[in-house]
């Protein structure tokens, strides 16, 4: 089972976009490695022509996306399966999906990374998310059952909390969003506060200091 903090499994697969080193590809930038049950799917398609039409927010982000299905449609191979599927997508969600749809026809790469719940389906993944960061390590898990389609809105959110507090000595409190006050952790002191955070804090409990978004 991967937990959060581990690395996250390299893996050399086909893809529609040809062959890919999951590290290698990723390089210096983030990486949203999500799954999805199968091709022609309806709630896959909506998924899918979404994260399409928020490009430029992960691009803004370094993210890079990565899709993996392993439910093809029959008679066909999975690369032609999942470029006949974009053409779909392409056409019903006004999208231009650019980014690789991973081949996995032995589901060895959905097995490593726990992407199917026996007791959901033992053939189909369920709809799992996996944040990567820059230095290969998983930040986030999220794993959706087949019936709801994720909220995006909700991925960006936490990518933005999550690249924050790697580089600030900040938490991000219920709800947060990008330009809302942060919690100093408790690792720093009171009296280094104001070193640290120089835009201000607030004190609410001795435990609870907030201060403004540091990064902006
Ligand atoms: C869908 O994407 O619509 C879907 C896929 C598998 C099961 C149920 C719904």
């Amino acid at each position: 089972m991967i937990q959060i903090g581990d690395e996250a499994p390299n893996f050399t697969a086909n893809t529609t976009l040809g062959e890919i080193n999951l590290h290698s590809w990723l390089g210096d930038s983030w990486g949203i490695f999500m799954s999805h049950p199968a091709d022609f799917t309806p709630v896959c398609t909506t998924e899918i022509g979404r994260v399409a039409n928020l490009k430029s927010e992960f691009d803004k982000r370094n993210a890079k996306v990565l899709v993996l299905s392993v439910g093809i449609k029959e008679g066909m191979t999975p690369k032609d399966s999942h470029l006949e599927w974009i053409k779909d997508v392409n056409e019903t969600q006004n999208a231009n999906v650019d980014f690789p749809l991973v081949e996995d026809p032995n589901k060895e790469i959905a097995t490593t990374y726990g992407m199917i719940h026996p007791n959901a389906s033992d053939t189909l993944t369920v709809r799992s998310v996996f944040v990567i960061g820059h230095d290969k390590k998983v930040k986030l898990i999220i794993s959706y059952p087949a019936s709801t389609g994720r909220n995006f809105g909700e991925i960006l959110r936490v990518l933005d909390s999550l690249q924050l507090t790697a580089n600030y000595q900040v938490a991000t409190p219920v709800d947060w969003q990008h330009g809302e006050d942060c919690i100093v952790i408790p690792a720093v002191s009171t009296e280094d506060i104001p070193g640290k955070f120089p835009k201000g804090h607030k004190i609410i409990k001795p435990y609870l200091r907030t201060t403004p978004q540091p990064n902006l």
